[in-house]
């Protein structure tokens, strides 16, 4: 062996060592990567070792060729070995550190329940469908026009004073009753009518029983011979199936410019049944809608013949037989959205 070849010997040796040496040391798979590219990769030092080929003689290139292939599968074991004790080691740690402890009780997600105005309102719209009365919507922006002309409440009528009106031009208003929707459910269908029509209205009123937006419920019975009678009726059968069993109702005269003769309907106070106290402020009776037969002019505004026809129209606020129903006593409770408060009403099946 001459110089040169000890000299080749050594360098190869001592690539080796140091090839051994970074596998050893290297802490991941990254590093590990590096290492090996520095010396088997593409400008490895294993692939200067080839180039150097052109530069011995002939007859010595097939020793040299020799060591160099065995310096690379030594290498190339070499990394392998190491690579895979490195990767069991990072799977290990792996397990260890995201282990899931199965006995861990597990995140409770919350269940919503109905708002209370609308399980009344599921309540009422169940009580009259079951009697026959197709829902019928109409629009919460309306004109002057449904909401109170066609209603026999002309713009100079004194009545307009006892709703607050929200306007939007001279003629557009936030619906102030829902007995707006009764003037489309006439021009729309012709008698026999029997409509219910759910909605929000508005009117510029605050404090804890009023707010400004609430919700209606609307009734109209439009038939050949209806009278005040098949108005009890109703009545008396709605009163026991939303509030008790021996629920009775009681009719007052009142006033309305759509219905004539009109009443204001008192329920029998359920609370004490009758006997007079704090909720029915010691009367017996709570008030609970207003309704009346309908005023032959709105019919004949509908182009409806009063004299063959006649009917009834009732109205009631659904967050007042809410509050009545649930004991609530701020209609305010309502619309803040606390979860304590909403998640103590269930529906009733
Ligand atoms: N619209 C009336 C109100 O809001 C209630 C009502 C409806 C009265 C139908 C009579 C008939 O006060």
């Amino acid at each position: 062996m001459n110089d040169e070849e000890k000299q080749d010997d050594k360098e190869l040796d001592e690539a080796l060592k140091n090839a051994i040496k970074e596998a050893e040391e290297a802490e991941n798979s990254r590093i590990l990567y590096e290492a090996k590219m520095r010396f088997l990769g593409r400008m490895g030092i294993v692939m200067n070792f080839m180039k150097r080929m052109k530069d011995i003689p002939p007859e010595k290139r097939p020793s040299f060729g020799k060591q160099i292939n065995a310096l690379r599968d030594k290498l190339e074991a070499e990394f392998a070995a190491r690579e895979e004790r490195l990767k069991k080691r990072e799977m290990q740690k792996k397990i260890e550190t995201e282990k899931i402890d199965v006995t861990m009780p597990g995140k409770r997600t919350a269940k919503g329940a109905l708002h209370p105005v609308t399980l009344v309102k599921n309540q009422l719209v169940d009580i009259f469908a079951g009697m026959g009365f197709e829902i019928f919507e109409g629009p919460e922006i309306e004109t002057d026009y449904y909401n109170f002309t066609a209603l026999n409440t002309p713009a100079d009528h004194p009545a307009r004073d006892m709703q607050d009106t929200f306007y939007i031009s001279d003629n557009l208003l936030l619906r102030t009753q829902t007995s707006a929707a009764q003037i489309r459910a006439m021009e729309k269908k012709k008698p026999p009518i029997k409509m219910l029509s759910p909605g929000r209205v508005f009117r510029s009123d605050d404090d804890a029983t009023h707010s400004p937006m609430f919700h209606q419920m609307e009734g109209l019975v439009v038939d050949r011979g209806i009278t005040m009678c098949d108005l009890k009726g109703m009545l008396d059968e709605f009163a026991r199936t939303m509030f008790s069993g021996n629920s009775k109702t009681r009719l007052r005269p009142s006033y309305f410019p759509f219905t004539e003769p009109s009443v204001e309907v008192d329920v029998s106070c359920s609370a004490c049944g009758g006997k007079g106290c704090s909720l029915c402020k010691g009367t017996g009776w709570i008030e609970v809608l207003g309704a009346g037969i309908v005023n032959r002019r709105v019919l004949e505004n509908c182009g409806i013949d009063a004299d063959e026809y006649s009917g009834f129209a009732f109205g009631m606020g659904v967050e007042r037989i809410a509050m009545l129903k649930y004991g609530i006593n701020n209609i305010k409770l309502l619309t803040e959205n606390d979860t304590r408060f909403l998640g103590q009403f269930k529906e009733e099946n």
